[in-house]
């Protein structure tokens, strides 16, 4: 299968996978306009839209989707099912969509109800990890926000991490500002800040990259620890709750 995005609002990525035979599933589609347009220019047969969480930037666009395509599975989790699904999906489910197999991952934390669909090598991951960063945790769910950015940091290194939004830079200088002289996150840094200036996309990103220039997934890290003024024996979880809430009020 074949990943397209296609930037919708301001910095929201819908993401598709369509087929040779122009069959296409498609994820988070926040608006429908846009999606509509593509989908005819390509000539693309939309079979499923997958939902990862009840964000209005995530579902707007179901509902005048599935009114032009009436053929298609709307899968979701439970809190997004005003939103058009007609199938609900939750942690553990395994669904097969052209051949392809999509497992449901729970990743509550930005909302209760999130889940990521991974399907070899793809993960699209909603609003649970960005690049460079993660979402905002909604109702104090850090906790379990900390242990859905480790289910799927914990996926092979080179699983392609299809997030919802294009957050990096302004990512990338929160972890500079902590870790000045980290020479993956400074290099890292400069491509993106390149590839943003000539109008092209920092997404999808890697695990593997993730693992290096993401404090999120580096919480274990004494360095890390250092630079926010925590001990070392402080726990990884203390760590992400430390980061993330620094966040909060970053800018
Ligand atoms: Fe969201
Ligand atoms: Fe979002």
């Amino acid at each position: 299968m074949i990943l397209k995005k296609i930037l919708i609002l301001v910095d929201n990525y819908v993401w598709v996978l369509y087929n040779n035979n122009g069959f296409c599933i498609i994820i988070d589609p926040g608006l429908s306009e846009p999606i509509i347009q593509e989908i005819k220019k390509r000539k693309w047969f939309p079979i499923a839209i997958l939902l990862t969480h009840n964000h209005i930037d995530h579902t707007g666009g179901v509902k005048d989707i599935i009114k032009y395509f009436p053929n298609i599975t709307v899968f979701g989790p439970n809190e997004t099912k005003k939103y058009g699904v007609n199938k609900i999906v939750k942690q553990g489910d395994k669904i097969t969509i052209l051949d392809k197999i999509f497992y449901v991952i729970g990743t509550p934390g930005h909302t209760l109800g999130h889940v990521s669909y991974y399907s070899n090598p793809y993960i699209f991951c909603g609003d649970t990890i960005f690049s460079g960063g993660c979402g905002r945790v909604y109702k104090n769910k850090h906790l379990e926000m900390y242990n859905s950015i480790k289910m799927i940091s914990s996926l092979p290194d080179n699983t392609i991490l299809c997030c919802s939004h294009e957050y990096t830079l302004s990512n990338l200088k929160f972890s500079m500002f902590f870790l000045p002289n980290d020479y993956f996150i400074k290099s890292y840094f400069k491509i993106i800040k390149m590839k943003i200036n000539i109008g092209k996309s920092s997404l999808p990103s890697y695990i593997f990259f993730e693992k290096k220039i993401n404090l999120f997934l580096r919480t274990n890290e004494n360095c890390v620890k250092k630079s926010l003024g925590l001990e070392n024996s402080c726990s990884s979880f203390e760590v992400f709750l430390n980061l993330r809430l620094k966040k909060d009020f970053w800018s």
